[in-house]
């Protein structure tokens, strides 16, 4: 299925250094079943990659210097491991130079690469191709290098990446469940200690789809940053008050409410949400080992209305998008997904009804915002893999 996307990347690659790759990666995006902005407040969260991938061609090469191609954007960029390198003007390039230095700091030793990349995961959309991109590097790295990093390592180089030379103080989720995911299953991973199970997704007669609002964000400008700021602002109050709880998952909606007049309503309200929404990470990880899908979807429509009008993360196509899909007969829950202002929402559906919903929906949107919506029916897949011949199927 990724085949189309692997020639051309191998296409790309001829083009851009005028010879064959020799090993071919694939990194893949990532959906939310549940627990959004959780993950950088003790969280627990569930996720699964999917099968839209970042493909990367390589080859290793005999000098210190690593060049890519960027196809989708048209786009090159070379820079010696020998140097210490710092943020350039091109936001694609930071999420690797990130990885890089990330690594070199730790003294691993890294030589001399030619990639080509190319994507199917839409980028801006909320299906993470930014941890796809950070952690697929980092896997090259350490498979080609014989780093010996673990995948843990591997999806914390990605999320370090992204703090120090993108600028976005995002969570563990994304790089995580692209490194860690598995075909079927879905990821129920403690954002604190970063343990992890799996499990069935057990949604049968029913389907996950995602409906893309196609308003692009990125998290460098979105508000993401200003909403962690609310919620460590929030957290400083509730530990100077409640100094002997551990964890921020620990406090009750009763200690925030002490802590309120101090920490101002909008951190009130941010952390309300957020110990909310992790009790009901904890729910819905039963109701979906349990197949209870009713319940499930109930809990989305909650996270829902939390993101739009407690963490303020969603905005008018995306409440638009998701009030019409919950009003559709066969509409378990709905809500948007990821970090929000803009992006797509998660949809729980009964499969006698996808095909009708999709077209009344897709109609509403277009006749209220004069926007095509995009319709992903993703299926839950392997983590970053190298891809081998007559070997890999996806
Ligand atoms: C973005 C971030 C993640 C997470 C989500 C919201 O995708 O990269 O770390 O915070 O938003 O759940």
């Amino acid at each position: 299925m990724q085949e189309k996307l692997i020639n051309y990347t191998r296409e790309a690659f001829q083009s851009a250094f005028g010879s064959q790759a020799e090993r071919i990666f694939l990194a893949p995006g990532r959906i939310n079943i549940i627990g959004e902005h959780v993950d950088y407040s003790d969280g627990f969260v569930l996720p699964a990659a999917i099968d839209k991938h970042i493909c990367f061609a390589v080859k290793k090469t005999k000098d210190s210097k690593i060049s890519f191609f960027a196809k989708d954007f048209n786009d090159s960029f070379s820079f010696d491991v020998t140097e210490k390198q710092t943020p350039v003007s091109q936001t694609w390039v930071n999420y690797l130079l990130g990885v890089f230095n990330a690594i070199q700091e730790s003294g691993k030793e890294i030589g001399g690469l030619e990639i080509a990349f190319s994507s199917t995961i839409p980028m801006g959309s909320g299906l993470s191709s930014s941890a796809a991109l950070e952690c697929g590097f980092a896997y090259i790295l350490n498979e080609i290098f014989d780093l010996d990093l673990t995948k843990k390592e591997l999806s914390l180089i990605g999320q370090k990446s992204e703090h120090t030379f993108v600028g976005v103080k995002c969570g563990i989720m994304d790089q995580f469940s692209s490194v860690f995911g598995k075909e079927h299953q879905v990821i129920m991973l403690d954002c604190n200690s970063l343990d992890h199970q799996y499990f069935e997704a057990n949604i049968e007669g029913c389907s996950l789809v995602l409906f893309d609002s196609c308003v692009k964000h990125t998290h460098l400008t979105s508000g993401y940053n200003d909403r962690r700021n609310d919620v460590d602002n929030g957290k400083k109050i509730l530990w100077k008050k409640f100094p002997e709880i551990e964890k921020f998952r620990d406090f009750t909606i009763e200690m925030l409410d002490d802590a309120r007049a101090e920490m101002g309503e909008i951190s009130h309200k941010r952390c309300y949400y957020l110990l909310k929404e992790i009790k009901r990470v904890e729910k819905a990880a039963k109701a979906l080992s349990e197949g209870d899908l009713d319940y499930l979807g109930q809990l989305l429509n909650e996270t829902h209305s939390g993101l739009s009008t407690e963490f303020e993360v969603s905005c008018n196509e995306l409440d638009f998008m998701v009030e019409e899909t919950s009003k559709e007969l066969g509409v378990l829950g709905a809500r948007m997904m990821g970090g929000g202002f803009g992006g797509c929402s998660i949809n729980l559906i009964k499969d006698e009804n996808v095909d009708i919903v999709i077209e009344n929906i897709s109609a509403k949107y277009k006749a209220a915002f004069n926007i095509e919506m995009k319709v992903y029916r993703v299926k839950i897949s392997d983590g970053i893999n190298e891809y081998k011949e007559n070997e890999f199927v996806i």
